[in-house]
């Protein structure tokens, strides 16, 4: 009788997932309570970040509750107390100890944003330290990671006390590298279950990854970046204003100074969107040239996080004079790159050109982004190869008078097969028209402070 009573409580669990723990939780009354609308106790949440991490909590529990979430939102009490948790689920860094301010740049993702590379040394050389930990592409979007292994020698990881050093030394100041597998264990987890379960698109869920990785990563205060627009996360500008209210009061609930500028994302930034080629278009900008939005958003953000870690300095100055340019050659020095070797080039160029004559008044982020990815410049899953040489030159941008039969794209990569699936991928993306109402967005959308 014992026994099978004691087998009965056993099935009883299994069917529950998980057993109750000494504290009295359990997965499916965590997650019934959020499928049906209710908010979530901070023990509630301690015990089922704590059991995820420790894989105690299924992966089919987190996957439920995940979706849960996504249906019905957390409240900001619940979202500061989930971020919270993510944090404790590894270690937390801390710079406090270092001569200079840390700040951070954090952007949500988009075509051609090569933005951190001129910006992280730009912003080390106006006297702040920059500690960066960035992630590698998945999909459309690329990763500051792959763009600098292009560089020949160029190490992503770093250790933490050698982060330490680079970041107290004022003529580098400036780290780039991939995070350590104890910041944020329990988001890397989440993240990967939430990729293929549908449950990407949940506002506190987004902002509590990203703030919850910034927030451990030490730095004192951060700008983020969110991007709108059809190649972005967030396709409406209400979208975004919401997911950078929450993530700004994600920064100030944990005490790091956070600001949020929302920046536009319908077309690529810059001229090129690939790993090697948005090096070499960074590296024009820390000359002094590049683009004019490359330009433009670089010194914007520049200005945020020079402004938020207290310095009184013009960052146009300081990338004008070529202070910049040397930090930025310590900085890839620093971790084994050498700044003057030529970047990697694909072997294979194929050029779509105008079909009419007109302004161009479309080059969509989404379809240049899927395109370049499919030319090899991004990865299909996790742990996959990039082309460093691959991805897309783009001759002209919307605004821009064009001729039938000019090169409007160049597309380059080492595997001619991947053609076809570009070309597919940009057939919808450029739109040609005589008109001469076109006039051009906003790149900088709004700012929530
Ligand atoms: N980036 C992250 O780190 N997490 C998200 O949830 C989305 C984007």
């Amino acid at each position: 009788m014992g026994n099978s009573s004691e087998s009965n409580e056993r099935s009883n669990h299994l069917s529950q997932g998980s057993p109750p723990g000494a504290s009295g939780l359990d997965a499916v009354s965590v997650i019934s309570r959020k499928r049906d609308g209710g908010e979530l106790s901070d023990a509630q949440i301690d015990w089922v970040i704590d059991g995820f991490t420790r894989a105690t909590v299924a992966d089919e529990q987190m996957s439920a509750l995940a979706m849960a979430i996504l249906l019905r939102g957390m409240t900001r009490r619940e979202t500061a107390r989930w971020t919270a948790a993510m944090i404790a689920s590894g270690s937390r860094m801390d710079f406090t100890d270092l001569p200079h301010p840390t700040v951070d740049k954090h952007s949500t993702g988009g075509v051609g944003d090569k933005i951190t590379l001129p910006l992280a040394p730009l912003v080390a050389a106006c006297g702040a330290a920059v500690p960066q930990l960035s992630g590698r592409g998945l999909g459309h979007t690329g990763g500051t990671l792959d763009k600098l292994e292009s560089i020949r020698g160029w190490q992503a990881d770093v250790t933490v006390p050698r982060m330490r050093e680079i970041l107290a030394d004022p003529a580098i100041g400036a780290v780039i590298c991939a995070a350590g597998a104890d910041l944020a264990p329990a988001d890397k987890r989440l993240y990967a279950l939430r990729d293929v379960t549908g449950t990407v698109e949940s506002i506190p869920l987004i902002a509590s990854s990203i703030m919850s990785k910034k927030i451990a990563e030490g730095t004192a205060a951060l700008v983020l970046d969110v991007k709108v627009g059809s190649g972005a996360f967030m396709k409406t500008l209400d979208g975004a204003r919401e997911l950078a209210t929450a993530m700004v009061e994600l920064g100030r609930d944990a005490g790091v100074h956070t600001v949020a500028l929302l920046t536009a994302m319908d077309t690529p930034l810059g001229r090129t969107a690939g790993n090697a080629m948005e090096v070499a278009e960074s590296v024009e900008v820390l000359a002094g040239g590049g683009p004019a939005d490359v330009v433009e958003l670089t010194l914007t953000l520049a200005r945020e996080m020079v402004a938020q870690a207290g310095l009184h300095v013009d960052p146009a100055e300081v990338l004008a004079d070529g202070r910049a340019m040397d930090q930025w050659r310590a900085m890839i020095q620093a971790q084994g790159g050498d700044p003057d070797a030529p970047l990697p080039v694909a072997r294979h160029t194929e050029v779509v050109r105008a079909e009419s004559s007109g302004v161009l008044t479309r080059l969509e982020a989404m379809g240049v982004g899927i395109a370049a990815w499919r030319l090899g410049a991004g990865r299909a899953r996790q742990g996959e190869k990039v082309q460093a040489g691959a991805g897309i030159e783009m001759h002209a941008k919307p605004g821009d008078t064009v001729v039938a039969g000019q090169p409007l794209l160049t597309l380059h990569t080492d595997t001619p097969e991947a053609f076809e699936g570009a070309l597919a991928a940009l057939a919808d993306a450029i739109t040609v028209e005589t008109t001469s109402e076109w006039k051009p967005g906003e790149l900088i959308l709004g700012r929530i402070s």
